[in-house]
């Protein structure tokens, strides 16, 4: 992708969030630094081709929301008012989080051992205090005898609303993904890392600000043991970790520099296969995009699952093996 096709990307990201109720987003310095780079690169660009001429003001302004360049009305990164752009330390101050009670199973069958698990978790103090008022602890969902289980990072806007893990835009592209495969949502298994949206800012008498970003390290470590609890009362054939977070929770932090790097190969989660691919909020930033690294994105996403449907021998017809050739 090119610097323009990376701002048009990072607006449509912010658009959506923006629609998805988020008034704020975590950035960290590193991707706050990329991205002022990316601004006044593009505004050079624009000063180059002779169109409007950048604004004073050096790295971090804001540029033009359209600037005419050889005729044609090329749209830039407008000004970023909102959702705010905040460093990652300055939102990531909720209070430490408690020690976490052994969780305790009762024996039974497998249905009874996840139905416990499940209240242990929806009644879990911490996650408690973590959701808003009238929002919910999500815990995953699905078919407990499944080969596939599906993990992502934390739920969303929808997810909190709804209680369910991946039902917003995000799970839209997900169940397309799994009607790709030639299943259907009910017939696999989708948790997260977290069971609870991630809080960005304070709460105050006019509500209270929350945003997609990251869980912490400390987050992740609370909520692990719920995940790989589900994971061994339901033993998959096969794992797939949606995303960087998924593959850092199961796989260990330091394991994978990148989802590139983490991707296209098999690794081993407790005896378990398990396959690293893009998280559905990634492929959807793709979404609109034709250049050859979106294409390539896509085309791998659909290799990871292609692997994903041979480990668990599902049939896999010409017209699938196909898609992207
Ligand atoms: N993204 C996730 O990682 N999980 C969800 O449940 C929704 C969006």
């Amino acid at each position: 992708m090119n610097v323009r096709e990376h701002l048009l990307a990072l607006t449509d990201e912010l658009r959506r969030l923006k629609g998805e109720g988020s008034r704020q987003v975590a950035v960290s310095d590193a991707s706050l630094a990329h991205l002022r780079q990316a601004v006044a690169h593009a505004q050079r660009e624009v000063a180059a081709l002779g169109g409007a001429s950048a604004p004073a003001g050096g790295e971090g302004t804001a540029v033009p929301a359209s600037a005419s360049v050889q005729g044609e009305v090329r749209r830039y990164a407008p000004a970023i008012e909102e959702p705010v752009v905040r460093s990652a330390p300055e939102v990531a101050r909720a209070p430490a989080l408690p020690p976490r009670p052994p969780i305790e199973l009762p024996p039974g069958t497998k249905r009874e051992r996840w139905e416990a698990l499940r209240q242990i978790v929806l009644n879990d103090a911490t996650c408690l205090a973590r959701v808003y008022p009238g929002k919910q602890v999500v815990f995953g969902v699905g078919n407990l005898d499944t080969s596939i289980m599906f993990i992502g990072e934390a739920p969303g806007a929808d997810e909190e609303e709804q209680g369910e893990p991946f039902v917003g835009r995000a799970g839209q592209l997900l169940n397309r993904m799994i009607k790709a495969m030639g299943l259907e949502r009910e017939q696999v298994y989708i948790g997260n890392i977290l069971n609870w949206r991630p809080e960005m800012g304070t709460r105050s008498a006019d509500g209270y600000q929350t945003g997609n970003r990251p869980p912490t390290q400390e987050e992740m470590a609370y909520c692990l043991p719920f995940i790989r609890a589900q994971i061994g009362i339901i033993q998959p054939k096969v794992l797939v970790a949606l995303g960087k977070t998924a593959v850092d929770g199961l796989l260990g932090p330091d394991r994978f520099k990148t989802m590139g790097a983490a991707r296209g190969a098999w690794h081993d989660y407790d005896g378990i296969p398990l396959r690293a691919t893009y998280h559905p909020s990634y492929l959807l930033r793709q979404e609109g995009l034709k250049s050859g690294p979106a294409l390539k994105i896509k085309r791998d996403a659909w290799e990871d699952l292609l692997a994903v449907m041979e480990r668990a021998e599902l049939p896999v017809s010409e017209k699938q093996r196909g898609y992207f050739r």
